[in-house]
């Protein structure tokens, strides 16, 4: 169960930063620079991202196809997703590889895998911290909180987080549970690991959208980031796009393990049309870590 949190007083926080945030955005001429000062970080917990994305996906309930799947990957620069499922169906010695879809709100791609691929090769399992109504599909979302909720171990072929994990406060938590759930030879692709921050001696972002904190070379942290991710777990092959997109494969037998402690999560509310009221104000959650690693 997640932690019970003093909501009061977060609620009004937000309130005014939301009415604080109305007033500036309808304001063109201030500068994007303005807002990034103007707002400072608020800590923010996941009760609160919860309670925040209910509210949006119920405004916003538009989810992804296999097309718009396809050009999410494009976007983070990972591979052609349909090539990756072909790819993994031919060097996977099961006769139906095994797909998890994370954050898959109400689960629009099972329809398409199974037109393109059919229910013989691939088996599809859709789940969501938040339950989508959907009552026209036969789609089945399960309800499943990737924070709290232990995903079964070695259990999957295939794992896509598709925009879920900008939402997730402990990103490293949330990776353990994936990695843990790959079969050998499973691979997770995420698009949009978000904007993260590695304190200490440095700082790592991998998503696109915030340039404040990228490096010069915004591969020089992902390559900082594999090597540390990757001493720990040895069993695992790491690409990080310059986009923003994560592509693990688990090459071996292995418990992962993550070199990182969590230190809280921040909300940014900076960008001109930020507003609690539209996605950006989720997508501007970052997380803050230590290494524990030598
Ligand atoms: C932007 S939507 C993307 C939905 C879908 N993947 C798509 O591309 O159309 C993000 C989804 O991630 C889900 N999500 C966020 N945090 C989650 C968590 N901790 N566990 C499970 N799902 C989560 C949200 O409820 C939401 O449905």
């Amino acid at each position: 169960m997640p932690p019970k949190e003093p909501v009061r007083k977060r609620d009004l926080v937000l309130k005014k930063l939301r009415q604080i945030v109305r007033t500036r955005a309808g304001n063109a001429e201030v500068a994007n620079n303005e807002y990034f000062e103007f707002f400072k970080e608020v800590p923010i917990t996941h009760a609160t991202v919860r309670r925040l994305l209910l509210r949006y996906t119920r405004k916003y309930p538009i989810w992804r196809n296999i097309e718009g799947y396809e050009d999410l990957f494009k976007r983070h620069g990972l591979p052609i997703l349909t090539n990756l499922i072909t790819e993994k169906m031919f060097s996977s010695n099961e006769k139906r590889i095994r797909f998890l879809d994370v954050g898959a709100g109400e689960g629009n791609l099972k329809d398409d895998l199974m037109t393109m691929f059919g229910d013989r090769r691939i088996s599809y399992y859709g789940i969501d911290m938040i339950e989508h109504r959907n009552p026209d599909k036969s789609v089945k979302v399960n309800h499943f909180d990737l924070m709290y909720d232990s995903l079964p171990n070695n259990s999957f072929d295939f794992i896509v987080a598709g925009l879920s994990i900008p939402y997730v406060t402990d990103k490293f938590k949330a990776l353990e549970n994936m990695i843990n759930s790959l079969r050998v030879n499973g691979t997770v692709a995420i698009t949009g690991f978000g904007a993260l921050r590695i304190d200490g001696d440095l700082r790592t972002v991998l998503s696109p959208l915030y340039d404040e904190f990228q490096p010069k070379n915004k591969l020089e942290n992902a390559k900082w980031l594999i090597d540390k991710l990757k001493e720990s777990n040895p069993f695992l092959e790491i690409q990080i796009t310059e986009n923003g997109g994560v592509l693990i494969k688990k090459v071996k037998e292995g418990k992962a393990k993550m070199p990182f402690k969590f230190n809280g999560a921040t909300l940014r509310l900076g960008s001109l049309k930020a507003s609690l009221d539209s996605n950006a104000a989720l997508d501007v959650i970052v997380s803050n870590y230590s290494y524990t690693g030598q």
